[in-house]
């Protein structure tokens, strides 16, 4: 004020408007939930910002929560910056195998009912994409709904969660044939903004760091906008000689992880490694099912809800979670 003053200005401070926050949320809200704004906000966000972080969604619930969670450390707010549509987790929420059985019609379903209530991007787990001439539709579906990038695995066959690894018979695409499909879906998108992702599966599959290499230089050649470098190790090791090697690329492009077995790894030793996005792939599922089933056997073992409702949200919670329920 006393700047103002001396530069010869004044504050002026409007008056309080009553509910103005809620009107600008609904306006923020159909803005955002537009496809085409919701579409372009992953390339945004990865040229604004150093670091990203996604977490699974299943359902509109889980998108609601990825949406709104939020916490403050050090004056900063920290939240998700968007939405991974894992295979695993809509599978399961299903009761299906992650074995691509869910097909596109199904996952769409899923995307629909999240976009519906939420505005934040959203990276599509497409499996191996299935047929080159299949992805090419998938690739238009997910762009003209405002998906911001999808991924696909270097796998073929029959697919299986990587996390299995080779104790399952998994196999790896070739290059070249993968590649193809790659070149393919880029070629399938209108949008400048829409992204497609390689993800590599080499050391999932224990085809050696030198095959995960040449594979990212090969799809990056082949038009990737990023790529996946997956483990399932427990130590990061495998990850971060891949993350140093892959720096000294000289047309590098967005680097993802999914630490869901390497967990204990802090975003910190990621971002110092070149990591651009970090995908926490599971766990909002994997939080809901134990306190689904303590609650069901709970209910069963005492013969009434009392002894679980200490763990529940209360009833005025849930029927006042989502506005317009009164
Ligand atoms: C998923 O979430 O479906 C993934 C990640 O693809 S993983 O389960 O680790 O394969
Ligand atoms: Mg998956």
């Amino acid at each position: 004020i006393n700047v103002l003053g001396e530069w010869g200005g004044e504050l002026i401070e409007l008056p309080y408007t009553r509910g103005i926050d809620a009107v600008y949320k609904k306006a923020y809200n159909e803005i955002g939930s537009a496809p085409e704004t919701r579409r372009g906000s992953l390339r945004r966000l990865l040229f604004s910002k150093d670091f990203l972080r996604f977490l699974d969604i299943h359902n509109a619930l889980t998108g609601l929560i990825v949406e709104k969670a939020n916490t403050f450390e050090d004056f900063k707010k920290k939240e998700f910056d968007g939405m991974w549509a894992s295979s695993l987790t809509d599978a399961t929420s299903k009761g299906k195998p992650d074995i691509e059985a869910v097909d596109l019609t199904a996952r769409i379903q899923t995307l629909n009912e999240v976009m519906e209530v939420t505005t934040k991007p959203i990276i599509f787990d497409a499996d191996t994409g299935g047929k080159l001439e299949h992805f090419i539709f998938t690739v238009r579906t997910l762009e003209r709904i405002g998906v911001s990038a999808v991924i696909i695995e270097d796998k073929t066959g029959l697919k299986k969660n990587s996390l299995l690894g080779n104790e399952v018979p998994q196999t790896q695409e070739t290059i070249e044939e993968f590649s193809k499909k790659i070149k393919a879906g880029k070629q399938a998108h209108i949008t400048e903004d829409f992204m497609i992702i390689a993800r590599i599966e080499s050391l999932i599959l224990e085809a050696g760091m030198e095959d995960a290499l040449l594979r990212a230089e090969k799809y990056i050649e082949a038009g990737a906008d990023g790529i996946l470098i997956h483990s399932r190790k427990k130590e990061p090791d495998e990850i971060f000689e891949f993350c140093e090697k892959y720096n000294l690329f000289k047309n590098k492009k967005s680097l993802f992880v999914v630490p869901s077995s390497y967990s204990y790894v802090k975003e910190k030793q990621l971002i110092d490694k070149g990591v651009n996005v970090v995908i926490y792939a599971n766990h909002l599922l994997r939080a809901a099912y134990p306190a689904m089933m303590k609650t069901a056997q709970s209910i069963l073992k005492n013969q009434r809800s009392f002894d679980i409702e200490k763990d529940l949200l209360s009833i005025k919670e849930i029927l006042d979670l989502i506005p317009g329920t009164r």
